[in-house]
């Protein structure tokens, strides 16, 4: 890693008045701004664990040019977001979840993990390390992007001999602007049966380029995935999973396999339940999205946007938009959650 290797200990620092980078907040998009401190772990054959971390300065990695990761795509990577509070205070959500999901990533992938203390203290540090950086209240969050590489030397098609765990931040606001607009894609797929859909693997992502680029040019806000074996299921977005409702039950495909099993997906299927609607994990024909009163999609980055329509072999639907729909009353309560505006009954939040 270069850059000054400092370390950082972060301070009780709620008694002092927040201070706050020179940012401005309202045109935040999703979007690299480049904080002041990462984190870094090291894993090594010989050590077989990792080692104690490091706060650094945000900036460039050095790795073999032969490394796992840039030769045959070993990674892994999380998103998760700290909010500001009223009061200032910052609340991660649900960073065990992130622990536990890159845990099972990495399995799948051959990788060394984290334990799920030195990931969720990973975090927090990464966070108080960049606390100025964290978004006034109700006015982005700060997302950390931990990542999981290979980056021992590696010619042959094997495992690497060396991990690289590294976590940064940056502030972010809205993924999309106003409702999305979706294509069906029943050309390119993005995930098989056997394969790493259900994992966040960095290479889950990039093949998908291409559809979503298409889509793009005609207009379109995202693509909705179906799945490959039957073409007949709807399965995800390009960075997101997706939610139908009719009636009261809301129903969402199944998370095995090729579906990446979102902690905001989980969330809401659980604020979902408290309010009385019956919620249904299950293959999901293309034909009930036609018929369906609210179409909405989840996804850390995205926290729940509205479909405002899905385009299908030529036909376009339109959905129930606005202040008056679900997919708002479960924005809202969700959104309470992580700023503290709501009461955590659930226990999701960690202030930091
Ligand atoms: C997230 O929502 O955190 C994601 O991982 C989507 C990302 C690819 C932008």
């Amino acid at each position: 890693v270069t850059g000054a290797m400092e370390t950082y200990e972060p301070r009780n620092y709620r008694r002092e008045k927040a201070e706050y980078a020179n940012v401005n907040w309202d045109e935040l998009g999703f979007a690299l701004t480049k904080t002041d401190y990462m984190y870094v772990m090291n894993w090594s054959k010989e050590q077989e664990k990792f080692s104690q971390g490091i706060l650094t300065r945000f900036g460039n990695i050095e790795m073999c040019p032969s490394s796992g990761i840039l030769n045959y795509g070993q990674g892994l990577f999380e998103g998760l977001k700290a909010y500001r509070k009223e009061d200032e205070g910052i609340l991660l959500f649900r960073p065990v979840e992130n622990a536990l999901r890159m845990k099972i990533g990495a399995d799948r992938m051959c990788m060394p993990s984290t334990t799920i203390e030195q990931f969720v203290d990973a975090v927090k540090k990464t966070v108080l390390a960049n606390k100025r950086w964290v978004p006034p209240h109700g006015r982005g969050a700060l997302y950390i992007r931990p990542l999981l590489m290979g980056t021992g030397p590696n010619l042959g098609v094997k495992p690497a001999s060396e991990y690289t765990f590294v976590a940064y931040a940056s502030p972010v606001g809205n993924y999309h602007e106003g409702g999305l607009n979706l294509i069906v894609e029943d050309n390119l797929y993005r995930a098989t049966p056997g394969g790493t859909g259900g994992v966040k693997a960095v290479a889950n992502y990039s093949p998908i380029y291409r559809a979503l680029t298409q889509a793009k040019a005609k207009g379109f806000s995202d693509v909705l995935f179906l799945d490959a074996l039957t073409r007949r299921n709807i399965e995800e977005g390009s960075a997101c999973n997706i939610f139908i409702l009719k009636g009261n039950v809301i129903s969402t495909p199944t998370a095995h396999g090729t579906i990446l099993p979102g902690i905001t997906r989980k969330s809401i299927i659980e604020i979902a339940l408290t309010f009385g609607y019956q919620v249904e994990e299950r293959p999901v024909p293309i034909e009930e999205v036609f018929d369906a009163e609210e179409v909405f999609c989840t996804g850390t980055a995205m926290v729940l946007k509205s479909v405002a329509s899905i385009t299908y072999q030529g036909k376009r639907i339109k959905y129930k938009m606005g202040a008056e729909t679900v997919a708002q009353k479960l924005y809202g309560t969700l959104t309470g959650i992580q700023t503290g505006l709501i009461e955590d009954k659930m226990g999701w939040t960690i202030e930091i």
